[in-house]
Order: structure tokens, then C-alpha cells, then sequence
């Protein structure tokens, strides 16, 4: 129907022009992360002041859902407090599971940029690759 239209239309556009792809300026964490079901291969890095999210860009090789859902979160991680950043990873996954979203605290917005993948809940590794990576990454700083 039209909305998968919309959404494949979304994906695509963020697969060919992907947001913040690339390397981060100066001292960044960085995260490789792979998809064992395909071996397809993110890095994402992170720039992390006083908890917050300051920049964040990513690169590797993968499919159309792996790649355009890094470059949507990126645009919804960049600003974000690290705990609100792991509320939404928490939301998306949630989302790719169907389940129902809690989403106390959360942008709505946000929520809605991601909706377009989360249609495709055969492909959850491909599309919480980017923010295992993000989790991973969060966690062992
Ligand atoms: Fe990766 Fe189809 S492009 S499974
Ligand atoms: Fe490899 Fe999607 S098929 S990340």
C-alpha cells in the first residue's frame, strides 16, 4: 500500500544519501560491530561530552536496512543525553518486536522517523545493527 511506498522511499533515500557518514573530527569512540547472520559490518563513531551525544557518524558495508537505519539514528542520537539515546535504542527494538513502545520521555518525533524500518521486523539484525553498536559502545566508555 502507499505508507510501504513511503516508507521504502524513506529507506532508500537514506540508504543512497546517507546522514553522517563518515569519521568523527578529533577524539571519538569507536565501535565495529557485525551482523553474524550475513557478516556485514558497521563502525560507528561516537563523540561524547559531559553525557551528551555531541556527533556521530558511521560507515561499513550492509544492506539497504542495516545502513539506511544507521544513518536515521544518528540523526536522532546527535544531541541526545546518552540515557535517552539507550531509551530510544530500547524503543526501536521494541518496535522492531512489535511490542508496545515505552515511551516515557521519548520524542515522538523521533519515534516516527524510525517507524519506516521497523516495518521490516524479518530484518532486526540488519536494523538494530547501528544501535547495538551505539549500546556497545555506551557501555564500555
Ligand atoms: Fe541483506 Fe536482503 S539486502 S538480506
Ligand atoms: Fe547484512 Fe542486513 S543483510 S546487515
Amino acid at each position: 500500500n502507499n505508507l510501504d511506498t513511503l516508507y521504502r522511499q524513506v529507506i532508500m533515500d537514506h540508504y543512497k544519501n546517507p546522514r553522517n557518514r563518515g569519521v568523527v573530527e578529533g577524539d571519538a569512540l569507536s565501535i565495529e560491530m557485525n551482523n553474524p547472520t550475513c557478516g556485514d559490518r558497521i563502525q560507528l563513531q561516537l563523540k561524547v561530552e559531559d553525557e551528551i551525544v555531541k556527533d556521530a557518524k558511521f560507515d561499513g558495508e550492509g544492506c539497504s536496512i542495516s545502513m539506511s537505519s544507521a544513518s536515521m539514528m544518528t540523526q536522532v542520537i546527535i544531541g541526545k543525553k546518552l540515557d535517552d539515546a539507550l531509551k530510544m535504542s530500547r524503543a526501536f527494538s521494541q518496535m522492531m518486536l512489535g511490542e508496545d513502545i515505552d515511551v516515557e520521555g521519548l520524542d515522538l518525533g523521533d519515534i516516527e522517523a524510525l517507524q519506516g524500518v521497523s516495518k521490516f521486523p524479518a530484518r532486526i539484525k540488519c536494523a538494530t545493527l547501528a544501535w547495538k553498536a551505539m549500546e556497545k559502545g555506551v557501555q564500555e566508555d
